[in-house]
């Protein structure tokens, strides 16, 4: 019988719940309104001819370079930052080498490290979920060749202070630094001013989130000239679909759609968080486009009644310190007018202490 290697047989499965999204999609961190505009223009113009082409990802790295003010051989797309993560791994890791990795946090890291057959260490956060810094560095060793940290993390939104992953690069310069700034925008911090300093530190940002391309599938994963050129040359040439490099770069061409949709999250993020302290829900800060929290014994109940009102969250309780943890996306204004007001009648339905009668347990 056709048997696959060892390092797949013990890999970990990822099943993301993605059937039956009917409904106010708060499930996934996408942008619930969609793309902007000039991108459906722009794939509504495409031609027969542009699809049968087999695409072309210079001329658009060109224009992403530009946008993000750094050199196109300082950057290659990618098929979402899920590739990215892929692709590094398959140009630094070797089986038996080491990946490091924060725990609870984004499940391809440790997919993609240990399907190469490297031993992947999982350092858990500190208390609240703080970027354990000192626990991370204590760990690195000279058979450590990925460190993999989400800036902000999911599915906390906690962040690590930028000298923090500076230290870790410095401290392991063996070890291809992954900082993925998928979440950027909500967030508004980026490391990728020091990619010239720092040879082996990898900045991705991806156009899934705020863009709202996620069916597109477009990542950038940006560093030093010479390591990008190396996982250049593990990448297909056709990694990135000729719809998606088309639309790109209208998608560029909108920073205000993106702005107007940022700055509605963020005003969510707010609200929500002051809800959750309003009826004394343990919820952690983020600086992402959602928030975490701690429903208790009633979160089962909770995610089933937000459903049942057209409200999709994602239970998070089997990632590592997220027992009974549900965590929401925040979208536009409106969506997050009923987003509160689902929530509340739930949590009187379900019967959460009456807002105002519980002391706040604020984290
Ligand atoms: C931290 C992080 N990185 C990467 C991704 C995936 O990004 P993409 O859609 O570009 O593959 C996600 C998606 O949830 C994420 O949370």
């Amino acid at each position: 019988m056709l048997k696959a290697r060892d390092a797949v047989h013990n890999l970990p499965t990822y099943h993301p719940p993605l059937g039956g999204r009917a409904g106010l999609r708060l499930d996934f961190n996408e942008n619930t309104v969609g793309c902007s505009p000039r991108v459906l223009a722009r794939l509504r113009e495409l031609s027969a001819e542009e699809i049968a082409c087999y695409p072309e990802r210079q001329p658009v790295e060109a224009v992403v370079a530009k946008h993000l003010g750094i050199n196109p051989d300082e950057l290659l797309l990618s098929n979402g930052v899920d590739e990215a993560i892929h692709l590094l791994c398959e140009t630094f890791l070797e089986p038996g080498d080491e990946a490091l990795i924060v725990v609870p946090t984004f499940a391809m890291y440790e997919i993609s490290a240990a399907a190469t057959g490297a031993r992947v260490i999982s350092v858990p956060a500190g208390d609240n979920f703080r970027f354990p810094a000192s626990n991370l560095l204590a760990r690195i060793n000279p058979r450590t060749r990925l460190i993999a940290v989400a800036n902000p993390n999911n599915p906390t939104g906690a962040v690590a202070e930028p000298a923090e992953l500076l230290e870790i690069a410095r401290r392991a310069p063996e070890a291809a630094v992954l900082v993925d700034e998928a979440y950027f925008e909500f967030y508004g911090k980026t490391l990728l001013a020091q990619r010239r300093n720092l040879p082996n530190l990898f900045v991705a940002r991806t156009f899934s989130k705020a863009y709202g391309m996620a069916g597109l599938r477009v990542g950038v994963l940006a560093g030093n000239i010479s390591q990008i050129s190396l996982v250049r040359r593990v990448s297909s040439p056709y990694n990135v679909n000729g719809v998606a490099l088309a639309c790109l770069p209208a998608a560029l061409e909108d920073d205000d759609y993106v702005c107007r949709y940022v700055a509605q999250v963020r005003q969510g993020r707010e609200e929500l968080q002051q809800e959750f302290s309003h009826w004394g829900l343990p919820y952690w800060p983020s600086q992402a486009n959602f928030l975490l929290a701690n429903f208790g014994p009633l979160k089962t109940a909770f995610i089933q009644s937000m459903r049942a009102r057209g409200v999709l969250v994602r239970d998070r309780s089997r990632d590592p310190g997220c027992q009974n943890c549900v965590r929401i996306t925040l979208g536009t204004t409106e969506q997050t007018a009923r987003l509160l007001k689902a929530l509340r009648e739930t949590l009187a339905e379900i019967g959460a202490t009456k807002p105002g009668a519980q002391e706040v347990a604020r984290k």
